[in-house]
């Protein structure tokens, strides 16, 4: 009688509504992937603090854009605090001429937006596992039909500047207190 009972009661519905299953959602909707766009690009974070945890922050048009003011001779010191450690790279392989603009060999230019066709270019097996979902993960939805999934930005993980990505730290293993008190007391 009691399994009868369950059934009825699962018939007419949950008492916490916030348990109720979710509305059944259509075959018919494919929400396409997003691809997350920092929102700090073309942005210099420089070194001065406003705070002791707020950098001044500056766009790169403000220095570099066409009513940008000029003055003195061009100096190559100014963003002495980028340590450069990608290959051979120099920063003209990346960023154009106009600064405010990233650039490809072919010196096409990108908008800092585009960097992933910038990292591409270099990086084709990395881009290749990308596109096939085993490099970069994501966050979002994995149910296409239920909303879109966001995928992590190349320079989300990696800076470009210093790409290689951190080496974990091994730490000792848990202790064994077993182990150690036979140690103690052989
Ligand atoms: C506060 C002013 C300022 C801002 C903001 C700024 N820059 Fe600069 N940048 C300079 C100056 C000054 C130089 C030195 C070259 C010159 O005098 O023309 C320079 C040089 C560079 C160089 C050449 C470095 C070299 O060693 O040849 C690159 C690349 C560059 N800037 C990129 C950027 C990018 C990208 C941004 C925005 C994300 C940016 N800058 C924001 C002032 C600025
Ligand atoms: C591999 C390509 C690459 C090289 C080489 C490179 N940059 Fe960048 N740089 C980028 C990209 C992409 C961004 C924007 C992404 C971001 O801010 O996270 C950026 C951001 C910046 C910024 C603003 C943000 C920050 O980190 O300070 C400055 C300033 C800058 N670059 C200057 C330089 C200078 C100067 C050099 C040479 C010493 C250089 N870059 C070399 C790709 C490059
Ligand atoms: C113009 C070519 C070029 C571009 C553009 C470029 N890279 Fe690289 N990248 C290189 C070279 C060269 C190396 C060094 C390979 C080596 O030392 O074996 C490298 C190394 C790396 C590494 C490995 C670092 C390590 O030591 O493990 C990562 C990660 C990386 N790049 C990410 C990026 C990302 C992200 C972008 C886009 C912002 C980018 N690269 C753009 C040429 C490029
Ligand atoms: C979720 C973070 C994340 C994102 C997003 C990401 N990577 Fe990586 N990438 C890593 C990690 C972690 C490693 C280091 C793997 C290792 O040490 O075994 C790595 C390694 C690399 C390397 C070094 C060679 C290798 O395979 O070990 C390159 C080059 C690279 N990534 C390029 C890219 C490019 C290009 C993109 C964008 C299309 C990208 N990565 C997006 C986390 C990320």
């Amino acid at each position: 009688m009691l399994p009868l009972a369950l059934l009825g009661a699962c018939a007419t519905g949950f008492s916490d509504p916030s348990r109720e299953l979710a509305p059944e959602v259509s075959a018919t909707t494919a929400h396409a992937d997003e691809i997350h766009v920092p929102a700090d690009l073309g942005i210099w974070n420089t070194p001065l603090k406003d705070d002791p945890d707020q950098p001044q922050a500056a766009a790169c048009e403000t220095c570099h854009g066409p009513d940008a003011p000029r003055s003195g001779p061009p100096r190559d010191d100014f963003h002495d605090a980028i340590e450069l450690e990608h290959g051979t790279l120099n920063c003209n392989q990346c960023h154009d001429a106009d600064r405010t603009r990233l650039r490809l060999a072919d010196a096409t230019t990108l908008p800092f937006t585009e960097v992933m066709s910038l990292c591409r270019q270099c990086h084709g097996p990395q881009t290749r596992d990308y596109q096939h979902w085993s490099h970069g993960g994501n966050t979002g939805y994995w149910d296409d039909r239920q909303g879109a999934a966001l995928r992590n930005n190349c320079v989300d993980c990696h800076d470009p500047h210093a790409p290689a990505f951190p080496l974990v730290r091994p730490v000792f293993p848990p202790r064994d207190r077993g182990y150690e008190e036979t140690e103690a007391h052989p």
